[in-house]
């Protein structure tokens, strides 16, 4: 046994140098590339070198003196490393030991959750074949380096979660062929470049969690493939550019805490595909506008906590996806319009509270609303007169029913959570947390009585015209939940499969 290795280690040396006259090139590319990442190693802090016993060339182990078998790497079929993966690994160092032009053939580089620290080298852009770099949660600080927009076959490119600070480079606008930009929770300044109109291959963009100020560019109505637009927590300021309202495939448009003002454009109606509005918090005055009827797929529509007036769009009426709605902390006037009734998927709803008042009207038992089942919040707005006489002639019967509901109501299986301000609504990879108002247990809850249901229907043929040929079916249908894919298992691009 023991003579068996010796032999193979003394052989060693002998199979490189064969490997090397028949194929010098390759050989010595492939040894050029295995030093560098034993470079790179070596600058790790001890404790990490040692999770990659397999990134050493004096291995006893036959076969692996070719870096293509290492712990996360993976070569093209001319032994040259395409991908560096080393994901969730704890690997603490920087990346300033790394030889960028060591590696001509690499298009993959994924070191997600690391504990790497120090900027990111601009000789980064010597990786001309990248096609996706993920440094996302990791310690990286300093300034987003501009050679980056050189990375021009770049598709995917994450840095998410560090400590990066100074502006956007407006080069990234360059990155023609990027489908995925996520540049969130750092502490980023400045201006969004306008030239990232020119991503036009983009469906994700993230740049919440920064300090980022100035307006939304206009530019940014030219990104028809975007479905994912994040732009929560910064100090975006000026008018929601109209602009907006051509980005037809969006999926979630989140805009909220930031310094947003003027009106809601119209526009905004032309999302058909929204799931998720999330405009709260934010400075926006004007009516809420009744363009939004067209989005039959809005599960979520917060506009809380702006300076929106003037009545309750009865139009809302026909979002038949909802689950949650707040409009609380404005200043609309008015009651609920009775069209709320056909909100059948609607679990909260937030339509006042907290410090602002709903002004005008008093209180009026707050009770009641919504058909098939819902938990619902009515504060400081006046019922509709109508439904009102319905429900008193219903007042019986909701007393013999009431111990019944209640008891239903108990079982109903409601999250709570923590408060408002605290939530992280739906950012990045997580889906929306949910979310709901403290004063919630105070309300009065119940189901509509069929005769106000029949109402509620005769009158919805009134609102949104345009739209209401497919209403029956539309009303019946329950719209299938889905989760939304975390972007970082999502990494299936190009067509390059590693040959390792
Ligand atoms: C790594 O360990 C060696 C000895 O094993 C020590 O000399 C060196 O200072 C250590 N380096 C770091 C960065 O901890
Ligand atoms: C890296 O590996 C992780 C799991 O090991 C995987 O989820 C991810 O998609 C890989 N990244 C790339 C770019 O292949
Ligand atoms: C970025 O942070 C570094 C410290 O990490 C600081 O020296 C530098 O001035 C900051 N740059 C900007 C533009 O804030
Ligand atoms: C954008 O996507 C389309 C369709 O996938 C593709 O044909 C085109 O090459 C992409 N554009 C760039 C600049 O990568
Ligand atoms: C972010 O930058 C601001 C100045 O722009 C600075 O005051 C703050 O300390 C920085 N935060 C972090 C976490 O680096
Ligand atoms: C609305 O959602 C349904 C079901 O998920 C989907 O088939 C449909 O394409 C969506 N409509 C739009 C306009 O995106
Ligand atoms: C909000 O907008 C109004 C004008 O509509 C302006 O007077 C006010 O200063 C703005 N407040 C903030 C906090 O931006
Ligand atoms: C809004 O964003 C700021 C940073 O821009 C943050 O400090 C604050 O906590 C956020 N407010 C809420 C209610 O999330």
């Amino acid at each position: 046994m023991a003579k068996k290795l010796n032999l193979e280690t003394l052989l060693l040396p002998v199979f490189l140098v064969l490997l090397i006259s028949s194929n010098p090139y390759m050989a010595s590319a492939s040894i050029e590339e295995a030093n560098a990442l034993l470079n790179w190693k070596a600058s790790f802090a001890n404790q990490t070198q040692s999770r990659l016993p397999s990134w050493n060339l004096l291995s006893h182990k036959p076969g692996t003196t070719s870096p293509c078998t290492w712990f996360g790497i993976f070569c093209n079929s001319a032994g040259s490393i395409i991908k560096i993966n080393i994901t969730s690994f704890g690997l603490k160092g920087t990346l300033q030991e790394f030889s960028f032009s060591s590696f001509p053939n690499l298009k993959y580089v994924d070191l997600y959750m690391n504990s790497l620290f120090g900027t990111i080298p601009s000789q980064i852009a010597s990786l001309s074949k990248l096609i996706y770099l993920d440094l996302s949660n990791n310690h990286l600080y300093g300034e987003i380096p501009p050679e980056i927009g050189l990375l021009t076959n770049l598709q995917v490119l994450y840095l998410d979660q560090n400590q990066l600070n100074g502006s956007i480079p407006h080069e990234i606008g360059c990155l023609r062929s990027l489908v995925k930009l996520g540049f969130s929770s750092n502490n980023l300044s400045g201006l969004i470049p306008p030239s990232f109109g020119g991503l036009r291959n983009l469906t994700l963009l993230h740049l919440y969690r920064n300090q980022i100020s100035g307006l939304i560019p206009k530019e940014l109505g030219n990104l028809v493939s975007l479905i994912d637009l994040e732009f929560s927590h910064n100090q975006l300021s000026g008018l929601i550019p109209k602009e907006l309202g051509n980005l037809v495939s969006l999926t979630y448009l989140y805009l909220f805490n930031n310094s947003l003002s003027g009106p809601i454009p119209h526009e905004i109606g032309n999302l058909k595909s929204l799931v998720k509005l999330l405009f709260n918090l934010n400075n926006l005055s004007g009516l809420i506008p009744p363009s939004f009827c067209g989005l039959r797929n809005l599960t979520r529509l917060y506009l809380y906590g702006n300076q929106l007036s003037g009545p309750i769009p009865k139009e809302l009426g026909n979002l038949i996806s909802l689950t949650y709605l707040d409009l609380s902390e404005n200043q609309l006037f008015g009651g609920i319009p009775s069209e709320f009734g056909l909100l059948t998927n609607l679990e909260h709803l937030v339509l006042s509270g907290g410090r602002m008042a709903v002004s005008g009207l008093g209180l009026c038992g707050g009770n009641v609303v919504v058909r098939g089942g819902g938990v619902v919040v009515v504060l400081g707005i006046q019922q509709d007169e109508e439904i009102q006489k319905v429900q008193k002639d219903n007042k019986a019967r909701f007393v013999r029913e009431g111990k019944e509901r209640r008891r239903l109501w108990a079982q109903r299986n409601i999250p709570r959570s923590s408060k408002r301000g605290e939530n992280k609504e739906g950012e990045g990879i997580q889906d929306v947390a949910e979310t709901e108002p403290e004063k919630e247990s105070t309300a009065n809850v119940g189901m509509l009585p069929s005769d106000i249901v029949e109402l509620l229907a005769s009158r919805e043929k009134q609102v949104c015209l345009s739209d209401s040929e497919d209403e029956k079916t539309e009303v019946k249908r329950n719209p299938t939940k889905k989760k939304k894919k975390s972007s970082y298992q999502d990494s299936n691009f190009g067509t390059d499969e590693p040959m390792s």
